[in-house]
């Protein structure tokens, strides 16, 4: 996680920077580009008018000849390309559009194929010039193209041609913009890092907090230097370590007590087997009627305490399954078999699905479900009484349905039910459900779920696990 959060830290930065930089550059060179492009168009034609003012039309056929007024005109413009701070002015025939006096000693101009458009244009009256192009020598040239006129019709066209000084000073600035591109960029980094330390450092040291949690060592107090939403983190998993501390230190001492009162149960059960012993004797032999009643109560309440120790003692000890692979079918009948016979009267087993075989311990299921039957039977509250108990299976898992038409439970008790203690009943203690949950989760590594709508019944399904093929 941290390595992603440096990762997209550093990713922001870069590209902002880039942007920023690019944008800026891209801006700025292009102004002043388009401000020195002018800037030159202006300056050559001015400059080109003044030549083309100076040339007399007349002459244009003479210069052709490559004679004395040739070398006149060459030496009057040699000099004028001094003054001017221009690299070239040539003269441009009507017609063929070539040229026929150039202050250079080379010969055709390259661009002048490409220039073609403002030639034709300064040949038919419109001064024109060309766009700044990039020369040979990686100098900028733009070329501005003048009419000679003679009255109204054109004799030639004057050429300036002038390389663009400043614009060293752009290059300057386009390397510029290069370095604080890269200067932005690097800067950029080295605040990500800073920043995503600032973020991934504290971060790393909670992981590690949070890893000794794990380990269940609630020791050391989570803090940290950050703010913001790391610190809100912090505390947020500071309150949690507070918390869990204190439960696993109550569930400790719970263990404890849970350890002790199994051992006084235990006590307490052996002393209710002599007592029901002598109650059961003083009941056979007593004649008085009185004597005979009272021993009969203490029989009832003790077997009744007995039912309680004994479920008691069955959910605080650990089930460990034997399991082997069994008809769901068959353990279904067993089951019902054992139930007490006013339950048993009350069943109906529907077989959905015959021959549907899991791997269960079959002693511990049958007691599970015995459990459940005798909720059903308990909240049976209509005239006509129905349990009816099938098998089935959803998605590979083998499941025992238990479903009543009684009273149902409420909604806000349905998530209470499987604690232990947890009771409904007046007689009731609770523990019946707590013991089918440790056989069902603990035991089969399965579930219970229970679909229940109050003064219509409810349906208890245990799922055993994975159904087997046979
Ligand atoms: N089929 C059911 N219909 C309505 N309520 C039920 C049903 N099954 C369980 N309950 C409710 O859940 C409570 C807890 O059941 P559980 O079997 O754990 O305890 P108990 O039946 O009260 O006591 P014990 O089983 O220890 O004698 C019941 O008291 C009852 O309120
Ligand atoms: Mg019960």
């Amino acid at each position: 996680m941290a390595g992603s959060i440096r990762a997209r830290v550093f990713m922001y930065f870069m590209l902002s920077a880039a942007l920023i930089v690019s944008a800026f550059g891209i801006i700025t060179y292009n102004f002043i580009l388009g401000n020195i492009e002018s800037e030159m168009e202006n300056r050559i034609l001015s400059a080109g008018r003044i030549i083309a003012s100076g040339i007399n039309p007349g002459d244009i056929q003479m210069i052709r000849l490559k004679g004395k007024v040739y070398s006149g005109y060459r030496d009057k413009l040699i000099n004028l390309k001094e003054v001017l701070k221009v690299r070239d002015i040539f003269i441009i025939e009507p017609g063929s559009g070539n040229i026929i006096l150039s202050t250079l000693d080379e010969g055709g101009k390259y661009y002048i194929k490409v220039d073609r458009y403002e030639i034709n244009r300064a040949l038919s009256g419109i001064s024109s010039s060309s766009r700044l192009y990039a020369g040979r020598g990686g100098e900028y040239f733009k070329a501005g193209y003048i009419p000679v006129k003679n009255k109204n019709t054109v004799a030639g066209a004057v050429g300036v041609e002038a390389s663009v000084e400043y614009l060293h000073y752009v290059s300057r600035y386009r390397l510029f913009l290069i370095v604080l591109g890269a200067v932005s960029i690097a800067a950029a980094l080295i605040l990500a890092f800073i920043i995503s330390s600032g973020i991934t450092v504290p971060l790393r040291r909670l992981k590690e907090k949070a890893e000794k949690l794990s380990r269940r060592d609630f020791s050391e107090k989570i803090e940290t230097k950050a703010g913001g939403e790391i610190k809100i983190l912090a505390d947020a998993m500071e309150n949690m370590r507070v918390e869990v501390k204190q439960y696993v230190e109550k569930r400790d001492k719970m263990a404890d007590v849970g350890e002790f009162s199994a051992g006084v149960a235990h006590e307490i059960r052996n002393s209710l087997g002599v007592l029901l012993g002598y109650a059961e004797l003083i009941n056979e032999k007593a004649e008085d009627e009185k004597i005979k009643k009272y021993s009969a109560d203490i029989i009832k309440n003790t077997l009744k305490m007995s039912e309680f120790i004994n479920n008691f003692l069955a959910y605080t000890k650990d089930f460990a399954a034997d399991k082997q692979d069994a008809d769901m079918g068959k353990l279904v009948e067993e089951a019902v078999f054992e139930l007490p016979e006013n339950v048993k009267n009350m069943v109906i087993i529907n077989n959905a699905k015959p021959g549907l075989h899991a791997c269960v311990d079959t002693y511990l299921i049958k007691k599970a479900l015995y459990n459940v039957a005798l909720n059903a039977y308990q909240a049976l509250d209509k005239d006509k009484k129905e349990i009816e108990i099938k098998t089935g299976e959803e998605n590979g898992e083998a499941y025992i349905s238990v479903k009543d038409n009684g009273a149902g439970i409420k909604s806000e008790n349905i998530k209470k039910i499987y604690q232990p203690f947890f009771t409904g009943r007046k007689e009731g203690h609770g523990l019946g459900l707590a013991i089918a949950y440790k056989i069902i989760h603990q035991a089969h590594g399965g579930d219970i779920k229970v679909f229940s709508e109050e003064g219509k019944g409810t349906e208890f399904k245990l799922f055993v696990g994975k159904k087997s093929d046979v």
